[in-house]
Order: C-alpha cells, then sequence, then structure tokens
C-alpha cells in the first residue's frame, strides 16, 4: 500500500528528531496552545520548587506530534535537572532499566517513550522503583543467585504514550497525574508556524501561515513540516519569500487539500 503523505509528515526519523529537535520550544511561555496541560504542570513545578522536592510523575498522553517529548525537556529544564531519555520497546531486559535507574541522580527525569509498549516483567520491575524509590536486582546465576534491594535517589518518571487505553491499570494508577494532550486549533498553530518561521528564517505572512494551519490536522509536527516544504519550495520559487500563493501553489503540489485530507484519506473516504 503506498504511504499516506499526511503519515509521511508526522514520522520518526533521524532527520525528523533533529529538524523536532531545532524547533522545540524550551520553556511552558514558548510552548503554544495546551492550556490546562501547561497550568497543571506549572503548579506542579512550583510546589517542587517551594517544597524542595522530587517532581511526581508525570504521564503525558494523545496523538504523535502534540508535543509530549517537547513537554518532557521543558520539565526537566525548569526543574534544572538532568533528563535520561529511553522507549518501551528498546527497553527489553531488567538490567536495561536497572543500568538507568541506578545512573540517576537526585531529581533526575527518566523519560519513557511508548511506555504502553514497555514489556510486563520490566513494568513490574518499575513499580517499586517509583513507589519507593528502590529495585531489586539479582546478582550472580545459578545457586548462588540472590537478589540485593538498592535504593535509588528520588527520580520522575515522565511517561508518554499515543495509547493510554493499552496502559494497564497498576502502572497507571502510579502516576501522580495524567494529561492529555488535544490537538490544536488553528490560531495556536498559527503562531507556532510563525515562530518557526521565525527560527528558520523564513517570512511568513498571516495568510500563509493560515493556509498552513488549515492543513496541518490539528498537529504541530506536521505543521512544521509543512512549513518545511513551504520553505524549500519558496527557496526554489519564490525568491525565498512565502507568499500566500507561493505557499498555496506549495500545498497544491503535496497534494493535500484545504482540510488536510490527502489521495489516500480521499480515496477511502469514497469507498
Ligand atoms: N505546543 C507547541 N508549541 C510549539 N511547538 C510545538 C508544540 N507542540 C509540539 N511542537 C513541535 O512539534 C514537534 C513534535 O513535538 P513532539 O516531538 O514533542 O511530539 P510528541 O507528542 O512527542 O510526538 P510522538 O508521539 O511522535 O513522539 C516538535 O518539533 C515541536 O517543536
Ligand atoms: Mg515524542
Amino acid at each position: 500500500m503506498p504511504e499516506k503523505t499526511s503519515e509521511r509528515l508526522n514520522q520518526e526519523s533521524p532527520e525528523q528528531a533533529a529538524y523536532d529537535h531545532a524547533l522545540r520550544p524550551a520553556s511552558l511561555d514558548e510552548f503554544t496552545g495546551q492550556t490546562k496541560v501547561k497550568e497543571r504542570l506549572e503548579v506542579m513545578v512550583q510546589s517542587a520548587k517551594i517544597r524542595g522536592q522530587t517532581l511526581e510523575h508525570i504521564l503525558l498522553s494523545g496523538p504523535p506530534g502534540l508535543g509530549k517529548t517537547t513537554l518532557a525537556h521543558i520539565m526537566a529544564k525548569v526543574m534544572n535537572v538532568q533528563i535520561r531519555i529511553t522507549s518501551g520497546p528498546t527497553l527489553e531486559k531488567a538490567g536495561d532499566l536497572a543500568g538507568l535507574l541506578t545512573g540517576l541522580q537526585e531529581h533526575d527525569i527518566l523519560f519513557i517513550d511508548e511506555i504502553h509498549r514497555l514489556n510486563k516483567s520490566i513494568e513490574e520491575y518499575l513499580y517499586p522503583a517509583m513507589e519507593d524509590f528502590r529495585i531489586d536486582i539479582v546478582i550472580d546465576q545459578g545457586p548462588n543467585a540472590r537478589s540485593v534491594c538498592l535504593n535509588l535517589p528520588p527520580f520522575t518518571l515522565i511517561g508518554a504514550t499515543t495509547r493510554p487505553g493499552m496502559l494497564s491499570a497498576p502502572l497507571r494508577s502510579r502516576f501522580g497525574m495524567t494529561n492529555r494532550l488535544e490537538y490544536y486549533d488553528i490560531a495556536s498553530l498559527q503562531s507556532i508556524l510563525l515562530r518557526s518561521a521565525s527560527l528558520l528564517n523564513l517570512q511568513l505572512d498571516d495568510p500563509a501561515s493560515l493556509e498552513i494551519a488549515r492543513r496541518s490536522r490539528g498537529t504541530p509536527r506536521i505543521a512544521n513540516n509543512l512549513l518545511r516544504w513551504v520553505r524549500d519550495y519558496a527557496t526554489v520559487k519564490g525568491g525565498g519569500l512565502a507568499s500566500h500563493k507561493v505557499t498555496q501553489a506549495a500545498l497544491d503540489m503535496l497534494d493535500i487539500d484545504a482540510t488536510g485530507l490527502d489521495e489516500m484519506d480521499k480515496r477511502i473516504l469514497e469507498t
């Protein structure tokens, strides 16, 4: 089956990661939209700071490209702590997790992306770490094998998931707070695009940003990726200026219509 344009525009690859990184807001103030989530995180941060304690464990859920990884990085920055990053599918053995956990310093953040894909045994291993900041590790093999309890420094686990329903209830209940990210409205997408354009040194006017925002399916990553295409197109055919006309022509060339539907979507709707 041919790849959908909209999926291609919201995909993970090394180039995508570098581009995401370059456009990632560094503070809650720069992070547009998601007001409720932001307010809650702000309170958690302030409270942890005032009490001199570690931030509670946080679960971030929502569709791809809405800002979960971005928020995890922002949390580390505002708390002024290190962030260690891993993901559910890459943690294969309990030893991998133990290595990460024992390398943490007090108040550090451990970010587990796609946490719904953790395997069961690792998930159970995580419970005492989250609850009591301790893990049991098995040393030696065979008849000499014994388990040793290791204390960990208090840390914050931030879990991200696109499929919160697939998380087991015991794991979900161990998070102090669950935050669900929503799709962005047009105005928020427009301000994200204008910020990104200035980082890319691209002149983008309001009608052009509106044009891109409308075709972004409520998703900042898609908006930024469309913007990159518009920038390339404007460089070649627009003398470096992304006017409304140039933007429209660039987007038409991708076969994405005014509501963000691509060829494949239209075929699915027709049948
Ligand atoms: N609120 C926002 N304001 C500005 N830029 C944003 C915002 N949310 C996301 N972005 C941009 O969108 C891109 C994707 O965000 P991010 O990587 O955080 O998404 P994600 O939710 O982790 O996606 P995935 O589920 O695929 O991992 C980033 O480059 C970031 O710059
Ligand atoms: Mg992410």
